[in-house]
């Protein structure tokens, strides 16, 4: 099932999201709008001002971050939902990052076994990432999404203004997704991104609010492919075997870094090994680098680090008998799917890391 996608460079997408609540689609919905703190703030007072269907609508407010997505604040919601009379047309609507779209989705989807959702993502990784494709998860005893279901949003409203709010950490962290996007889909589109961060005193936010409609039907083009993530939708996981790693190991450490830095650097690894093994471009994986490295300014991992990282990768769900399996690109727009990488090759992609 494909989501109802809101965007268009000539009618506002909150326009639009009006004009759908308004329809007889939702004639007989009661609106529920899910915020965190900061979404609260910087997002809720400009959406109820452009979509007057919402001015009545109640609204919950769940903990900002990986906080929200547990058990205990479900079970809190669908007790404040049943609470304000919520029913089976009753209508959720997600206005935050993918913290909030997670949370709200899997609340959607076991309220009266399943009721509908809309995302209105407010961050880069909601609005390229998370809010498409109807993953819902909550996590379970620090384990990340491990306790969910595919539920379909019935619309993702996208509408990038709500961009000009959010800290540049995590719009740098979007743009690493974006980039991988890119990656997977269009070099020319990728070049002038990373050329245009390369040369840009902090970060080029128009440029990147110009890709994002592209890598919105990207990932809704792969995810109708493939809804289950049984096949193509894998190609989405380029960077993510390291990614995930280095996302734990840092965590481990008392250095957390953010989902999409941790992909950054799980890209740089994967682009080296897809010049080793694939003949992908130098180039374009030197672009990359200098693109990650004018964002980040990350250590050179040691020997021991290596250690660690490749013993979480060990554990990566995605191996097969005893082989790590890996995405990467045999040139831009062209994955491999599951290749099988020996740990001398991890070693040697870890140490690469940030070397010129
Ligand atoms: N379901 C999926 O397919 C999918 C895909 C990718 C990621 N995810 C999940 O998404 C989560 C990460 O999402 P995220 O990166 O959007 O993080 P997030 O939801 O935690 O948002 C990041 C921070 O930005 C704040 N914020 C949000 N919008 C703002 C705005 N416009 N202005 C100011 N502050 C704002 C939030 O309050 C939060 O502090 C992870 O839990 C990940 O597992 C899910
Ligand atoms: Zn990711």
């Amino acid at each position: 099932m494909k989501s109802n996608i809101l965007y268009s460079s000539r009618i506002s997408s909150l326009a639009k999201l009006n004009r759908l609540l308004m329809s007889e689609t939702y004639s007989d919905a009661k609106f529920f709008i899910l915020v965190d703190e900061n979404t609260y703030n910087q997002c809720l007072p400009l959406l109820i001002s452009k979509v007057s269907a919402l001015e009545n609508a109640d609204f919950f407010e769940v903990p900002v971050g990986e906080e929200a997505k547990s058990l205990e604040v479900a079970a809190q919601l669908w007790g404040a939902l049943l609470d304000s009379g919520a029913d089976r047309n009753s209508v959720i609507l997600n206005l935050g990052g993918g913290c909030v779209s997670d949370i709200g989705g899997f609340v959607a989807a076991g309220f009266k076994r399943g009721i509908r959702y809309i995302n209105i993502p407010t961050t880069l990784v909601g609005m390229i990432d998370a809010s498409i494709g109807g993953k819902t998860a909550v996590n379970v005893e620090n384990a990340k999404n491990q306790v969910g279901f595919f539920h379909q949003p019935d619309a993702v409203c996208i509408y990038p203004d709500f961009l000009d709010t959010l800290p540049d950490l995590e719009l740098v962290s979007g743009a690493l997704e974006m980039a991988k996007t890119l990656l997977l889909s269009d070099e020319k589109a990728f070049v002038n991104l990373a050329n245009s961060f390369v040369g840009c005193a902090k970060y080029p936010l128009d440029e990147i609010k110009k890709y994002i409609v592209q890598c919105v039907d990207f990932k809704q083009s792969v995810v109708s492919a493939d809804p289950y993530d049984k096949s193509i939708r894998k190609m989405l996981n380029l960077g993510h075997t390291f990614g995930h790693a280095i996302e734990s190991y840092m965590l481990e450490q008392n250095r957390a870094i953010t989902h999409g830095i941790a992909v950054g650097i799980g890209l740089e690894c994967a682009l080296y090994l897809s010049t080793m093994k694939l003949g992908f471009s130098k180039d374009i994986y030197t672009l990359f680098k200098q693109m990650l490295h004018h964002i980040v300014d990350f250590e050179r991992f040691t020997l021991a680090d290596t250690e660690h990282i490749l013993s979480y990768m060990r554990q990566d769900k995605k191996n097969h008998d005893g082989l790590i399996l890996c995405v990467l690109l045999q040139e831009v727009g062209a994955p491999v799917i599951d290749v099988a990488i020996d740990e001398n090759e991890i070693r040697d992609a870890l140490l690469k890391f940030g070397k010129f």
